[in-house]
């Protein structure tokens, strides 16, 4: 995988899971951003611990990388009880999912990232779970299978997905706070950088948390991920401190352009205007064009390039914006 790739791949490897966890925020005053689901949640969580029950559960969904997990720890933290974690994906029978739920304290959390993913059986055990806490499973197999009910304690289910769209309908019915996790704004990452720079104790000027913010296609993980690239680059080839100077030469060495776009948006971008004359175009025919499956694409290019106006959806498929054709230096078409 080159550079590029790596920086805004949500595939993550042991090391950076390991400086990941140093940086994230536990609690909601230290969590950055997201202004309008902190003021609810803070409602929430105080009202639950008043009346001692357990939370409501949760469903966070947003693009990879915009603070999910983070935010599943720091309500766990926030209410002061266990979270318990597992995905869609490590869930493969009801019996795996009973094994964990079968591990809740009352109040605790289960954070399911992925949830998307959950076999549909699985899936179906967790309405009643979440409802009424209870599961019916049939345990033993042939003439042996009987049924059996487990009461669960009250707990609060919190679900992460980057899909919203693929979640079905009742299981989406049985959150009670959902939340739409959103691009952060500039000035929140520029925030978030120098909370990180403090973290790895390296010297930071404004100017460089703000040239590296702006270039963050406003993702925390890509902010922090830019900066120890800019870190390493600084220490090198000057004396350390990061400024607008280092932090503009290290993300262009990278080709970060100065919108926070890789190589590989560019070559969607590049596919779309030369190959399709600006769409419009099937998001599969454009990911084949780059080399990348669809999933990928609509997952963690497209949501960005749609937020900053560059790619325009349709019923008909894909389009270009004037805004992007300028971007890239083609000349626009009129009729745009
Ligand atoms: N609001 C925030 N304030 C400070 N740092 C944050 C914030 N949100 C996220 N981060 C940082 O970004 C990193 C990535 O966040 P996180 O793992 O929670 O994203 P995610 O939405 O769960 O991503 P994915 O969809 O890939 O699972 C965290 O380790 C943390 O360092
Ligand atoms: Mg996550």
């Amino acid at each position: 995988m080159d550079e590029q790739r790596m920086i805004v791949s949500d595939r993550l490897n042991e090391v950076e899971e390991v400086i990941e966890k140093s940086l994230r925020p536990s609690n909601l005053a230290q969590y950055i951003g997201q202004e309008p689901l902190k003021e609810q949640l803070e409602i929430y969580i105080k009202a639950a611990k008043a009346r001692e029950e357990a939370l409501d559960h949760v469903l966070l969904f947003g693009p990879p990388g915009l603070g999910k997990t983070t935010m599943a720890f720091v309500i766990a933290n926030e209410l002061g009880v266990n979270l318990r974690q597992t995905s869609g994906p490590a869930i493969e029978k009801p019996g795996d999912l009973v094994a964990v739920l079968n591990e809740l304290e009352a109040g605790d959390v289960l954070f399911i990232d992925e949830i998307h993913r959950l076999p549909k059986i699985a899936e179906e055990l967790l309405y009643s779970a979440m409802e009424d806490f209870y599961v019916d499973i049939l345990v033993g197999q042939g003439v042996a299978a009987h049924p059996m009910h487990f009461s669960l304690p009250p707990f609060t289910l919190i679900g992460a997905t980057t899909r919203a769209g693929m979640l079905s309908e009742p299981l989406r019915a049985r959150f009670g706070i959902m939340s739409h996790m959103e691009y952060y704004k500039v000035e929140e990452l520029q925030e978030i950088v120098d909370r990180s720079a403090e973290i790895f104790n390296v010297e930071i000027e404004s100017n460089g948390a703000f040239e590296i913010a702006r270039r963050s296609r406003g993702t925390p993980r890509i902010a922090n991920r830019l900066l120890k690239r800019v870190r390493d680059f600084s220490q090198v080839k000057s004396d350390g401190v990061i400024r607008k100077k280092q932090a503009d030469e290290a993300l262009t060495m990278l080709c970060v352009d100065s919108c926070g776009l890789d190589i590989v948006d560019r070559k969607l971008m590049k596919a779309l205007i030369e190959m399709y004359n600006g769409g419009p175009v099937g998001i599969g025919t454009l990911a084949v064009n780059v080399s990348e499956d669809a999933e990928t694409i609509e997952d963690m290019y497209e949501p960005y390039l749609i937020q900053i106006g560059f790619i325009r959806r349709t019923m008909r498929g894909r389009e270009a914006t004037a805004a992007a054709y300028t971007h890239f230096g083609y000349t626009v078409d009129k009729s745009l």
